[in-house]
């Protein structure tokens, strides 16, 4: 009999998963029958970007955490597919900082080219798993949203590829209640335009809070105040940009900052993260950890150390994105379909993942974290057979990039970087990124 597998989510990790078994299969393998289970209407995950917040047609949570004018927050010569470059989907070599449509575009590219759409069931949630020893199979419960039909299905594995940052983690302040503004969390921010010459309060320092409070800048907010709870970004920010210390309380429209310092504004953003959250599964199946490079419980980054027959992709903080996905894709493939050999003894997988954990927090700095997802992206290809591509060069573009960032906060994304994939230099973009008001597909290729 044939394996099943059961992959939940057709976001980028979820495709890659797809396409790493229709790519052994174009090898001339036999491969498992796959079935995709997606609970948005359109392929992408995050990428795949809606107007809605809240609550979709069918009551289901709204997965999209992402915003109009977002651009890639970094180099794109990070993320680049190494089976499936750039120049290969736009038959040639664009910009370095892509917005959100054009990277949309490119993920659909490879996976339009491999053929697996007919894998995916869309508009179908899951709603739980479920593991039964003797039979040594898991149980998925799905909902057909569109037909309001809920149905189980058995499969030999499970591949969890729901993503992690669509949960927002949403803290309380005093006086939020009787605030006379919208308070609203990264998650359901959409429109930049909405703040134009309004008086904005961000909550957090990470890459949401300078993102989001950079996108109304340049769409017109008239100031940007930013609070932090560890410490200030401390880039050099335009005249009407602010970092004061965590936020105490907040009286009428008044904000207090543990400095004793106040300020007015018209609205607050929650910056302040995501939680990794998996309702569907049952707790001994469920992953609980941190938002971090060396994640709890994986072997390898992806196989559940306490039954190997369940994965996790994706899961980990993220410096390196689509290729990494694609590593771990690559590598679970071959271990379901026995290429690669998972240790039998749980003590070798759990020394697997400390060992992980004790070289991330050997790391001192932002760099010693890139070149560990590198050095993870590279012990997984030297285990399949992945493209392998020049994964220091890829460090290098984010070694630059995080330069680029120090130097100018606002002009970072009009730098250009070279592809590890094909070698050749991305050309300028032809507007500085503060005045392309216009993110579309058709204006960013006009190159
Ligand atoms: C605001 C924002 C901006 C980002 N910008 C960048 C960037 O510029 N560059 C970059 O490389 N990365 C960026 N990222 C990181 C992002 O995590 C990855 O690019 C990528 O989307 C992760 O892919 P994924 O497939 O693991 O998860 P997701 O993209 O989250 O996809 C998960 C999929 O699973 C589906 N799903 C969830 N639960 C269920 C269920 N129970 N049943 C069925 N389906 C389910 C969802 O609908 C979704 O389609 C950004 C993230 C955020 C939040
Ligand atoms: N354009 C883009 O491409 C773009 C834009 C936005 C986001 N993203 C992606 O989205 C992902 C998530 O980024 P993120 O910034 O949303 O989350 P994040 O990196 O997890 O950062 C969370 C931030 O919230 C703060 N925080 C958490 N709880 C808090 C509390 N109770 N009070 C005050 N501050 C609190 C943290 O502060 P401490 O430091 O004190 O812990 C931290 O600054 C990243 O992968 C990022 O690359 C990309």
């Amino acid at each position: 009999m044939t394996k099943r597998v059961a992959i939940i989510g057709a976001g980028p990790s979820g495709l890659a998963q797809l396409r790493a078994f229709q790519s052994a299969a174009q090898k001339g393998a036999e491969t498992p029958e796959v079935v995709c289970f997606e609970k948005q209407d359109n392929w992408g995950g995050l990428w795949n970007y809606t107007w809605r917040t809240g609550l979709d047609e069918y009551g289901e949570p709204v997965h999209c955490s992402m915003y109009r004018y977002l651009w890639s927050n970094g180099p794109k010569e990070g993320l680049e597919f190494a089976d499936y470059s750039f120049e290969e989907h736009f038959g040639k070599q664009i910009a370095s900082y892509p917005p959100r449509a054009v990277l949309f575009d490119y993920i659909e590219g490879r996976v339009k080219k491999a053929n697996v759409r007919d894998k995916i069931r869309f508009r179908t949630t899951v709603r739980h798993v479920a593991y039964d020893d003797a039979s040594g199979k898991f149980t998925v419960t799905a909902d057909d949203l569109a037909n309001d039909h809920e149905y189980d299905e058995e499969f030999d594995h499970v591949v969890v590829a729901s993503g992690h940052f669509s949960t927002p983690n949403v803290p309380h302040f005093e006086g939020f209640t009787t605030f006379n503004g919208r308070v609203l969390h990264a998650h359901d921010f959409r429109d930049a335009m909405e703040f134009k010459d309004k008086d904005i309060l961000i909550i957090g320092t990470s890459y949401s809070a300078e993102d989001i409070g950079s996108q109304c800048w340049k769409y017109g907010c008239k100031s940007v105040t930013v609070s932090h709870r560890t410490a200030p970004m401390g880039y050099n920010w335009p005249d009407n940009w602010k970092e004061v210390p965590l936020l105490q309380n907040v009286k009428g429209n008044t904000c207090t900052f543990k400095d004793g310092s106040t300020t007015d504004v018209d609205a607050i953003i929650l910056c302040t993260g995501y939680i990794h959250h998996f309702p569907f599964m049952p707790d001994d199946l469920r992953l609980k950890t941190a938002n971090r490079l060396a994640t709890a419980n994986l072997y390898k980054g992806v196989a559940w150390v306490d039954n190997p027959k369940l994965f996790y992709l994706g899961m980990q903080d993220q410096w390196y994105t689509f290729n990494m996905f694609d590593a771990q894709a690559w590598w679970v493939r071959d271990a379901i379909m026995g290429r690669i050999e998972i240790p039998s003894e749980k003590s070798a997988l759990t020394a697997d993942v400390e060992d992980r954990v004790a070289r991330e927090d050997a790391g001192e700095d932002d760099y010693d974290a890139i070149r560990y997802q590198g050095a993870y992206v590279k012990e997984l290809i030297a285990e399949t057979d992945y493209p392998s591509f020049d994964v220091d060069g890829a460090n290098d573009a984010f070694f630059q990039w995080k330069k680029h960032k120090k130097q100018d906060i606002m002009t970072f994304r009009n730098n250009s970087y070279r592809s590890v994939m094909t070698g050749s230099m991305a050309p300028a973009h032809h507007t500085p990124w503060k005045d392309a008001l216009d993110d579309s597909l058709e204006s960013y290729l006009q190159n």
